[in-house]
């Protein structure tokens, strides 16, 4: 039954384990202390939690440069915490996905260190090698700035190795059938320990052939890792970090739908920040038209901020330019000539925006990831290097160091300064007020979850002719939801034509405010600046028919 596909109508919360809540006071999060806020997250009515790399790891990567698949780093706990906190998940119906990184080891995984140290070593043709030094090694850095090259010199095996990302992360051999049969044990071990699925990193890297000069991608891998997923757990998914361009996706979902299920649309995430610098939604409605049409097992994943910078490489200069300037304009805040390095709250600077912001997030075609902190609106650690501004601990009380750990000393310092400081921002505080960003979101949550035609459904831009405000309508089995975000700061009357019967009233889903069509057949409607709707077609007592395929 089709309906099973239970990340369709998901709600993804993205954490890292030592960030979260510490139980042992060391300083660090652990499986323990998230297990204790489970009551919590499933309180906000999240439905699947994606916890970053969280294995044993010299954490030179934020993790994502992983020694050990196996096993869970001893700062985080044991294994036989993992499972434990796997089974209370499970207890609460909160499903589990876990980042896989296997573009590449760290270069202290055992497997580099025999495969550097012994040209016979069965882990030699694990990596990616060169006798000479490849031409093109000052090109494709995933970190300009930071990394140099991405062929390096290593003084042991006296040959030159590829690594895409940080240097300390050499790049393993996917087209060696051997690495193949590991990768999929690892993902056995996972799904055995009652994992739903990976967020599969760095994908068009995975499937690239690596020879100095070629890079070749091979799609097929991606229908080889979903044949061997899904006869082992029917019900798990694979959810891809591709930035790639819209043209592409087709080959990474599979045109049946039979590589990976889900993929995170950067393509519309950069241009609906565009949208919010800019208070026009032209480029944003055609990113959406441009990443439409999908087979019915794929899925996009929506979302605003991540634990990365907000890359707008796809952005032309122009639209780039402008992004910065409203959201980024320091130079501190910008990082490898393509993005920004802060968080939502501050890069907006205002409830109305913030709101609309997460409104067209929960409301984009796809289904919602939201990113921890987020829902009480933290805020970011420019002092802090990279990426590491965004990934400060969660804030969950005014008690020293936002509740996160009794240590003096933690693993990134917690915000404890000016307007984003824990004793302004944080969870208590925010429970207990009606109107915080907390609460709110908790009711967006429960909003996105009641309209599976968001997730499921067909979607139509409606015509506003107005170039700020976005209307969309999703249809599915009979039912249809719209939605409208005016990104500008001034209030617009807009005249929506529903384009079929039926539609002649639109029931207001957040505040008693209906609206009846005119004597013109169509809903005149006036949204105040940064506001946003969400209406049902029709009466409100809807019920949605489950069907055969
Ligand atoms: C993408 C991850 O999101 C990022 O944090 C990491 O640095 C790279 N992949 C390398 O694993």
């Amino acid at each position: 039954m089709i309906d099973d596909l239970w990340y369709k109508n998901a709600v993804i919360y993205s954490l890292n384990v030592g960030t979260f809540m510490d139980s042992n006071g060391d300083g660090v999060g652990d499986f323990e202390g998230l297990s204790r806020r489970l009551d919590y997250l499933s309180g906000l009515g999240v439905t699947c939690l994606w916890l970053q790399p969280f294995q044993p790891s010299p954490n030179r990567d934020n993790g994502y440069d992983v020694s050990d698949y196996y096993g869970v780093d001893p700062r985080f706990g044991t294994l036989g915490d993992f499972v434990d906190f796997a089974h209370q998940a499970k207890q609460r119906g909160l499903k589990i996905i876990v980042d896989l990184v296997v573009n590449h080891t760290s270069d202290q995984h055992p497997w580099f260190k025999a495969a550097r140290s012994d040209k016979k070593s069965k882990y030699r043709d694990w990596y990616v090698w060169s006798k000479k030094r490849p031409r093109d090694y000052k090109k494709g850095m995933i970190f300009p700035g930071v990394q140099h090259e991405t062929w390096s010199y290593d003084k042991v095996a006296r040959e030159w190795y590829f690594h895409r990302f940080y240097q300390f992360q050499p790049d393993l051999n996917t087209q060696n059938p051997a690495v193949f049969t590991e990768i999929q044990r690892i993902m056995g071990f996972w799904l055995e320990l009652g994992v739903s699925g990976f967020r599969l990193d760095a994908v068009p890297f995975i499937i690239e052939s690596r020879h100095p000069g070629k890079h070749i991608r091979h799609y097929a891998y991606l229908t080889e890792m979903r044949d061997f997923l899904q006869w082992h757990e029917g019900d798990a998914i694979i959810l891809g970090e591709a930035n790639v361009l819209p043209g592409e996706n087709l080959e990474f979902f599979g045109d049946e739908g039979d590589r990976m299920h889900m993929m995170f649309n950067f393509f519309v995430n950069q241009h609906a920040f565009y949208a919010m610098a800019s208070g026009d939604i032209r480029s944003l409605a055609n990113a959406l038209k441009r990443t439409e049409a999908l087979p019915v097992y794929a899925q996009w994943a929506s979302f605003l901020r991540n634990h990365d910078e907000l890359d707008l490489g796809r952005l032309t200069r122009e639209q780039r330019n402008l992004v910065y300037s409203k959201f980024g304009p320091k130079p501190n805040m910008q990082l490898y000539g393509r993005g920004i390095r802060r968080r939502l709250a501050p890069m907006l600077g205002n409830r109305p925006q913030l709101e609309l912001a997460y409104s067209l997030m929960f409301s984009l075609p796809g289904t919602p990831v939201l990113r921890y902190g987020d829902e009480i609106g933290m805020g970011d650690n420019l002092r802090l290097r990279e990426r590491s501004s965004v990934r400060t601990p969660m804030q969950w009380s005014e008690e020293p160091q936002g509740g996160f750990s009794t240590a003096r000393k933690t693993i990134l310092p917690v915000i404890d300064k000016g307007v984003w400081a824990y004793d302004r921002i944080n969870v208590e505080a925010q429970r207990r007020d009606p109107n915080s960003m907390l609460n709110w979101t908790e009711r967006m949550v429960r909003l996105r979850k009641e309209c599976p035609e968001l997730g499921w459904g067909k979607y139509t831009i409606l015509q506003t002719h107005t170039p700020s405000v976005l209307a969309i309508r999703y249809d599915w089995r009979g039912n249809s939801v719209l939605t409208i975000h005016n990104f500008a700061e001034k209030p617009q009357n807009i005249a929506i034509d529903m384009g079929t019967p039926n539609s002649g009233r639109l029931s207001n889903l957040i505040v008693g405010e209906h609206s009846e069509a005119q004597a013109d057949g169509k809903h005149h409607i006036v949204i105040e600046g940064y506001g946003y709707r969400w209406y049902r077609v029709g009466g409100l007592s809807h019920i949605l028919k489950r069907e055969k395929y």
